[in-house]
């Protein structure tokens, strides 16, 4: 087992892991794993290449030899620049077609665990407390109310100039969140050891806060 300490930040879609997250590794001076992106570069790369999202064979091939990169702030798809072409929603939903395929949550597997370096790591996922990381010494389940992501994605998207209307951005977080909760593998769930931070009610400062202290309560112990 690892001895780099690792927090774990499960959660639903546009509950704000990601942003709580990447923060917190920032305080921290951390490493920081965004593992959706994995799950979005593998859909991406797969619709380029004009493979459908349920050829398991195929697409677990293609997760396998993945050639990304995590860059300061950029994530490189083939060489190519894919920072913002992977948030669009459509290969969001994409994502969690192929998430749910065993053998492509396999082939991921090491590449997110080889993000655990001194000093740490912050990941933030739907698996990372249950599978990626189960000795993780501190999980979060961080949630908020379906209406308040769909807004907060609503935002994001728009601001981005993306076509889209917020019913079908309720909609469509419903579809997915349904879809990562119901998976035999890894599905989305609030693990017993995992502490509950429903942010639907809170900024982002607050969110980070609440992470933090008990990250100084748990290392304090
Ligand atoms: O990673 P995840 O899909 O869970 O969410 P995100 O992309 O980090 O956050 C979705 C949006 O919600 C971002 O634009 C955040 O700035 C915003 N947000 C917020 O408004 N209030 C919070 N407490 C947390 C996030
Ligand atoms: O930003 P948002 O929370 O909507 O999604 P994301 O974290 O970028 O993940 C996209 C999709 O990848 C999710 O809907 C999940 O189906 C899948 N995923 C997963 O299965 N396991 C993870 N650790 C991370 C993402």
């Amino acid at each position: 087992m690892s001895a780099i300490p690792v927090i774990a930040i499960d959660g639903p879609s546009a509950s704000g892991k990601g942003t709580v997250a990447a923060r917190v590794a920032a305080s921290l001076a951390w490493h920081y794993l965004d593992s959706g992106a994995l799950y979005r570069l593998t859909a991406l790369a797969a619709l380029q290449r004009g493979l459908a999202l349920d050829d398991e064979p195929a697409l677990a091939a293609l997760a396998a030899k993945l050639d990304v990169a995590f860059l300061e702030g950029m994530i490189l798809l083939d060489g190519e620049d894919a920072t913002e072409t992977i948030r669009a929603e459509a290969i969001g939903e994409g994502a969690s077609r192929v998430a749910v395929l065993p053998t492509v949550r396999t082939a991921l597997l090491q590449r997110q665990r080889d993000f655990a370096h001194a000093p740490g790591l912050v990941a933030d996922g739907r698996d990372m407390g249950s599978v990626v990381f189960p000795h993780a010494p501190l999980k979060i389940f961080l949630t908020a109310s379906a209406e308040e992501r769909a807004n907060r994605r609503y935002k994001q998207l728009i601001a981005k100039g993306e076509k889209i209307t917020l019913s079908q951005i309720l909609q469509d977080i419903e579809q997915r969140d349904a879809r990562d909760r119901a998976r035999s593998v890894a599905p989305l769930q609030q693990l017993p050891d995992a502490l509950l931070l429903d942010t639907t009610r809170l900024s982002i400062e607050q969110s980070v806060q609440f992470v933090l202290d008990h990250w100084r309560a748990v290392s304090a112990a």
